[in-house]
């Protein structure tokens, strides 16, 4: 069994948050074998064990008592047929590298995805998705490995359950690791300008270039990049909300904005906290990002996990109880033995 005292091996430049939490073991790991070795290992001696990527979606609040590996397996290999660029991609290559990769080879589709922290294997994760695109646009399948037992299963794209920031491995495949995935770009390319953001930009002119260098700035005006102010991106998901709910908020907020997904509202929640009179606030130097009131920033680097969660539920009851949406987090908690289900900190009042 681990001990307390043995908690020594600072996570703070492995989390975007830039939280000063210990961990018992750190291990970058470049190989599928050194990371079942490991993981056997200290599964053996029972501790608490979890893989990350660039710690760009995760809160950590206090130590955590076991082994964390890095993902740094790479590799990428590419085949080419009439229609399509066929990659299949290891999980530890990052992401925005991974595009930027494709753009130079003339290999298109990626560049509303530009500037995604993390790496390629928590992409499927939470499906992300910027500006129009998310990856299950492109991704045929996700390989996974049960470390315990050396498995390897295939999961074709149709049994991912893609939706808004979700998909099934939030929910199954829990034992198991993300090692590569599969994605499918087609050789015709068509811009994707449906974006709010990017109708400035001539669908007859553009370039895939274009739109990725128009992205990445925008992204840097948005979001500051967590070097200088530690976050994670939106900390919370964007609600969906029935016709009546909206129809009734429209009444009395006019200015509201929203987009229709299946008939249903999609909100956009920094408007909400906006309107909540949070912009720039800050506590503890926790501070709403004067940009973007869905980024939670640790301004001077030097927060704690816990001061971050505070404001998070803060927020999330003022919402709550202005709007009646109960604001669901987008991001991981991650306590002394691992995840922490976000309900046990947001409960609807
Ligand atoms: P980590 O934070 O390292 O891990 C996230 C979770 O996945 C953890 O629970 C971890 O245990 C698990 N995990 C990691 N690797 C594996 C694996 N190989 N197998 C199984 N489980 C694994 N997201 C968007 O969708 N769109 C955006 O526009 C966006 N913008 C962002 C901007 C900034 C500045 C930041 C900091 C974040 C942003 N995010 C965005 C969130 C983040 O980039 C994504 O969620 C990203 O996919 C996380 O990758 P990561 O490697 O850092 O994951
Ligand atoms: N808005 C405000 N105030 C704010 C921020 C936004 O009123 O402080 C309103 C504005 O009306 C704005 C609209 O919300 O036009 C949309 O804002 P933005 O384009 O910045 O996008 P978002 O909905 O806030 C989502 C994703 C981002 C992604 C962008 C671009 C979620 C939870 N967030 O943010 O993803 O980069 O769209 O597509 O879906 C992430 O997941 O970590 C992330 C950064």
């Amino acid at each position: 069994m681990y001990k307390k005292k043995s908690c020594k091996y600072s996570l703070k430049k492995l989390n975007t948050f830039n939280i000063n939490i210990k961990a018992c073991k750190i291990v970058k790991v470049k190989d599928l074998k050194q990371l079942c070795l490991l993981w056997n290992e200290y599964k053996k001696k029972k501790f608490p064990c979890i893989i990350l990527g660039e710690g760009s979606n995760v809160l950590f609040l206090k130590n955590f008592y076991g082994l964390v590996i890095i993902n740094r397996i790479k590799g990428m290999y590419i085949i080419e047929s009439k229609k399509y660029w066929h990659l299949h991609i290891n999980s530890g290559e990052n992401w925005h590298k991974l595009v930027k990769f494709t753009i130079k080879n003339k290999i298109y589709g990626l560049e509303n995805l530009a500037l995604i922290p993390g790496c390629v294997g928590s992409a499927p994760i939470q499906n992300i998705g910027a500006y129009g695109s998310s990856i299950q646009d492109f991704c045929k399948y996700v390989d996974i490995i049960d470390p315990i037992s050396k498995k390897i299963r295939r999961i074709n794209k149709e049994k991912c359950n893609f939706k808004y920031r979700d998909s099934i491995f939030k929910y199954s495949y829990k034992n198991y690791i993300i090692i590569s995935i599969g994605l499918s770009l087609s050789k015709k390319w068509i811009p994707n300008l449906n974006y709010n953001d990017l109708k400035k930009l001539k669908y007859n002119n553009v370039t895939p270039k274009i739109i990725f260098n128009y992205i990445c700035n925008i992204r840097k005006k948005k979001i500051p990049h967590p070097k200088i102010h530690g976050n994670a991106g939106s900390f919370f998901k964007n609600p969906i909300i029935s016709p009546i709910l909206g129809l009734k908020l429209l009444k009395i907020f006019s200015d509201m904005p929203f987009t229709l997904e299946k008939n249903n509202f999609k909100l956009s929640a920094g408007w909400l906290i906006d309107k909540c009179k949070f912009k720039g606030y800050i506590r503890n130097g926790v501070m709403v990002y004067s940009k973007q009131s869905l980024v939670i920033i640790n301004k001077f680097n030097n927060s704690s996990g816990i001061d971050i969660l505070k404001l998070a539920i803060k927020i999330y009851n003022t919402v709550g109880k202005k709007f009646g949406i109960w604001l669901e987090p987008e991001i991981k908690i991650i306590g002394n033995y691992g995840e922490i289900n976000p309900c046990v900190f947001f409960k609807k009042k």
